[in-house]
């Protein structure tokens, strides 16, 4: 599991959970807060991934969306008939989610302990949010565990340690160890596929597939990281989305998403 770190300004003090309640308050604000852009489910990548598994689950059943955002994602598995909770760290968030989303069930609060019953939840999805805290994913592969029911199915995306990231660490190592002792702090875990399967079978689960997913969003970062290209530039998104189809997921894919299995027995 490799560490990717971030600049951290003196402002950011505090402990690791409120700079990332902040700090995604803050994205969330600077973004324009939630908007109900539920049309776009169905398009992503996520969703291609996990509809064979979702279209397996009746209407009704019970599902977690971990660490969810901008709340898109919640709104849109209850839209579809299922019994879906949005937890979230950002307290601010989650109240605008209350006034966007009236009819859908959203609760502030951590996924590492949350207050949900034991084997009381069929399904559980989580994007870009277990790589968040320096002592590792455990604690939420636990209460994951926990709250599952058996035969309830995890689904969460983790950022990628694809080649690239492998290529670069190996050329830079010398000036990504300096930059790291001065004003850095850790911001998330990058994992292997491996890693990310060695994690979920510690947790108890069983490891149906892990899938590579954005790759294009890992083109991007590559022309910009390497090629010093402006995210916005038409150039740059121009070249993404003509390289995207050609490169493989295992050089360029931003994001891994694992689907996993609590145990029917265990
Ligand atoms: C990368 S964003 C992902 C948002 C959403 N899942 C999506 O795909 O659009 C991470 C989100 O997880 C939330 N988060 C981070 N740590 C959390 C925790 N321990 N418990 C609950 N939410 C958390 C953040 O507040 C933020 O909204």
């Amino acid at each position: 599991m490799r560490k990717d770190y971030m600049k951290a300004e003196d402002s950011q003090g505090g402990d690791e959970t409120t700079f990332i309640e902040n700090y995604w308050t803050e994205v969330w604000n600077r973004q324009g807060g939630p908007k109900g852009e539920i049309d776009k489910i169905p398009t992503k990548d996520e969703y291609k991934v996990i509809k064979p598994f979702m279209d397996q689950l009746p209407k009704g059943a019970r599902i977690l969306d971990g660490g969810c955002g901008l709340g898109d994602w919640t709104a849109f598995f209850t839209q579809q008939g299922y019994d879906c909770v949005g937890l979230d760290l950002s307290r601010e968030t989650v109240a605008k989610l209350h006034t966007i989303f009236p009819d859908v069930t959203f609760k502030a609060g951590d996924i590492r302990h949350t207050e949900f019953e034991d084997n009381s939840f069929d399904a559980y999805f989580s994007w870009g949010v277990f790589e968040h805290f320096e002592e590792g994913m455990r604690p939420c592969i636990d209460e994951a565990y926990r709250v599952l029911k058996p035969g309830g199915r995890l689904f969460i995306s983790v950022p990628y340690d694809n080649l690239r990231h492998a290529l670069r660490a190996a050329g830079d190592w010398t000036e990504r160890k300096a930059a790291q002792r001065h004003n850095r702090r850790f911001y998330q875990w990058r994992l292997t596929k491996g890693e990310l399967r060695d994690e979920l079978s510690a947790g108890g689960f069983d490891v149906d597939k892990v899938a590579t997913i954005h790759k294009r969003q890992g083109v991007l970062r590559s022309l910009h990281h390497e090629f010093k290209l402006n995210y916005s530039w038409f150039v740059t998104r121009g070249a993404s989305l003509v390289l995207a189809p050609v490169l493989p997921g295992g050089l360029m894919a931003h994001m891994i998403l694992a689907v996993a299995q609590k145990p029917l027995e265990g």
